[in-house]
């Protein structure tokens, strides 16, 4: 059945999309969700920093050199080689028993994290952190966008690097001079 020459169903995925109710595509299909803009990585940077703090644990350049020396040693980012679909993961699903905390919501209440409960971490006596505050699928796509762009496998900051993940030449990029 179609409308406007348009099959049904790809109409339908394509409003969802619209909306941001489809908020991944499945990689299956072949589509990808957008590419990342200016704007999607310099948000993805702020949550980085603010509200999901990252930091604390991975440094603010995700180097591992942690912000908070109560904190647990973060991995350092910089030098990680997952791909962007293993980041999400990581992020949404933590890394029970190593001091990653899960940042979505609904982590471990269903099939999200490999079909794993919380009752089943409780029985392999896996732990998880309190992640403090959790994250939408959107936000850990802007988070992925930004570790990507700017984090991920980049290796050890210099000015220049310094002065592109900032995104202007701030205060902190003059220790690489
Ligand atoms: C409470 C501390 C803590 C916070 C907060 C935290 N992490 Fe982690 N993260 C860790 C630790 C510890 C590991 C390493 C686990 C290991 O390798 O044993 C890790 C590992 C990772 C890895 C896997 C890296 C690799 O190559 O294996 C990614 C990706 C990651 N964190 C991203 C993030 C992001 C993005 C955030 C913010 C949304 C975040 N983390 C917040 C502690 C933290």
């Amino acid at each position: 059945m179609s409308r406007n020459g348009i099959p049904v169903r790809l109409r339908w995925l394509l409003a969802m999309a619209a909306s941001g109710v489809l908020l991944t595509v499945p990689s299956e299909t072949g589509l990808r969700a957008q590419e990342p803009t200016e704007a999607s990585i310099a948000s993805g940077r702020r949550l980085y920093h603010q509200k999901a703090d990252c930091q604390a644990c991975h440094g603010w350049s995700g180097n591992g050199d942690k912000l908070d020396s109560q904190a647990p040693d973060g991995a350092d980012l910089r030098v990680s080689t997952l791909s962007r679909d293993q980041i999400i993961f990581v992020i949404k699903c933590g890394l029970p028993g190593r001091e990653m905390p899960a940042f979505d919501r609904l982590s471990y209440t269903d099939d999200r994290c490999l079909g794993r409960t919380q009752a089943d971490l409780d029985k392999l006596g896996l732990e998880l952190p309190d992640p403090g505050s959790t994250l939408q699928n959107r936000e850990v796509e802007r988070l992925a966008d930004f570790l990507m762009t700017k984090v991920i496998g980049k290796g050890e900051m210099d000015r220049a690097a310094c002065i592109d993940f900032w995104g202007e030449d701030v205060n902190v990029c003059a220790e690489f001079q």
